[in-house]
C-alpha cells in the first residue's frame, strides 16, 4: 500500500533544516511540511514543562495538517517528547536514539564528546544511551552544554572570526583527550561543523540528519506508508516568526522548496 500524505518536521528554528535535508535525500518521493517555531527559539535555555508545551502545539498544528509521520528535527525536544505518545497514533521519530546508537557503531575507541544544548546535556538523554558501562562501550564521554551556538546560528553568524572563536573557546579543552567522535547533539550545529572540525580535526562529527533519515525510512516501509516511487517530493516551510528573516537564515539550503510561509501554532 502507498501513502502520499506529507510528512511533518519541526525544529525550534532553522537547525532541522540540516535534518530536513537529509531526509529529502533519503526520501525524494515524499512530501515534506517543516515548522521552524522561530518565535520561541532557543528551546534550549527553557524549562522542560515549557518546551514539552512547545512541542504539543507544533505536533497538534502538523497533525492539523494531516501528516503521515512526524520527525521531532529537535534534540531538545525530543528530549522532552515523551508525552507525545499519549495522543500521536501515527508514526514518530526523535533524533537521539538513532544518532546515540550510530555515534556508538562508528567510534573506534569509545571516546565520544556531545555537544548539545543545556536542556537536552540536563535530560541525560544522551548519556543514558552513550555511557554505559560494559566491554562494547569503554572509552570516556564529554557532554557539552552550548546553548550559545544556538544564538549565534539563528544569527548567522558562521564561517567566520567571531564563530570560530566562540568554538574554540568552548571545546578547547577536549583537544587532548583523543576524541574520536563528536556528535552534533543539536541540529543546528551541522552549521558549525568547520569551527569544529578546526578545533578537533581528528574527530568524525556525527549529525542527527543520516541515522534519523534511515530509521524514518525502515518504519515507513514496515508500516507501509511510503509514497508512490513515480512522484517527486516536495517541500513547505513555514515558520512562527518572519519568513523574510527566515528566507535569509537558510540561504545554504539548497533543495527546492514552494516557499516560507508564517503560521500560527
Ligand atoms: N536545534 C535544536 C536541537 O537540536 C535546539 C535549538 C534551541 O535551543 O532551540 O536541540
Amino acid at each position: 500500500m502507498r501513502n502520499n500524505r506529507p510528512i511533518g518536521v519541526f525544529d525550534s528554528g532553522i537547525g532541522g533544516i540540516t535534518v530536513l535535508s537529509k531526509l529529502a535525500e533519503v526520501l525524494p518521493c515524499e512530501d515534506f511540511i517543516y515548522v521552524g517555531d522561530t518565535l520561541n527559539c532557543p528551546y534550549g535555555i527553557k524549562t522542560p514543562e515549557e518546551i514539552a508545551n512547545l512541542v504539543t502545539r507544533v505536533v497538534r498544528y502538523l497533525l492539523s495538517q494531516d501528516v503521515k509521520a512526524i520527525v521531532i528535527a529537535c534534540n531538545t525536544a525530543t528530549a522532552n517528547s515523551a508525552h507525545l505518545k499519549e495522543f500521536v497514533k501515527i508514526p514518530i521519530v526523535g533524533v537521539i536514539s538513532p544518532t546515540a546508537k550510530y555515534a556508538l557503531k562508528v567510534s573506534r575507541n569509545k571516546n565520544i564528546a556531545v555537544l548539545a544544548t543545556n536542556a537536552t546535556i540536563d535530560s541525560k538523554s544522551y548519556q543514558k544511551l552513550l555511557d554505559k558501562k560494559g566491554i562494547f562501550n569503554r572509552g570516556k564521554k564529554y557532554f557539552v552544554k552550548c546553548s550559545e551556538f544556538v544564538t549565534a546560528i539563528e544569527d548567522k553568524q558562521f564561517a567566520n572570526d567571531y564563530s570560530f572563536k566562540l568554538v574554540k573557546d568552548k571545546l578547547e579543552f577536549l583537544a587532548d583527550k583523543n576524541i574520536d567522535t563528536v556528535v552534533l547533539g543539536c541540529t543546528h550545529f551541522g552549521l558549525y561543523a568547520q569551527e569544529i572540525s578546526r578545533v578537533l580535526p581528528q574527530a568524525k562529527l556525527v549529525d542527527c540528519g543520516g541515522p534519523t533519515s534511515q530509521l524514518l525510512k525502515k518504519i515507513m516501509k514496515k508500516e507501509k506508508i511510503i509514497a508512490d516511487d513515480f512522484r517527486t517530493g516536495t517541500i513547505r516551510i513555514t515558520t512562527t516568526g518572519d519568513p523574510k528573516q527566515m528566507k535569509k537564515q537558510i540561504d545554504w539550503f539548497d533543495k527546492e522548496y514552494q516557499g516560507i510561509f508564517k503560521v500560527e501554532i
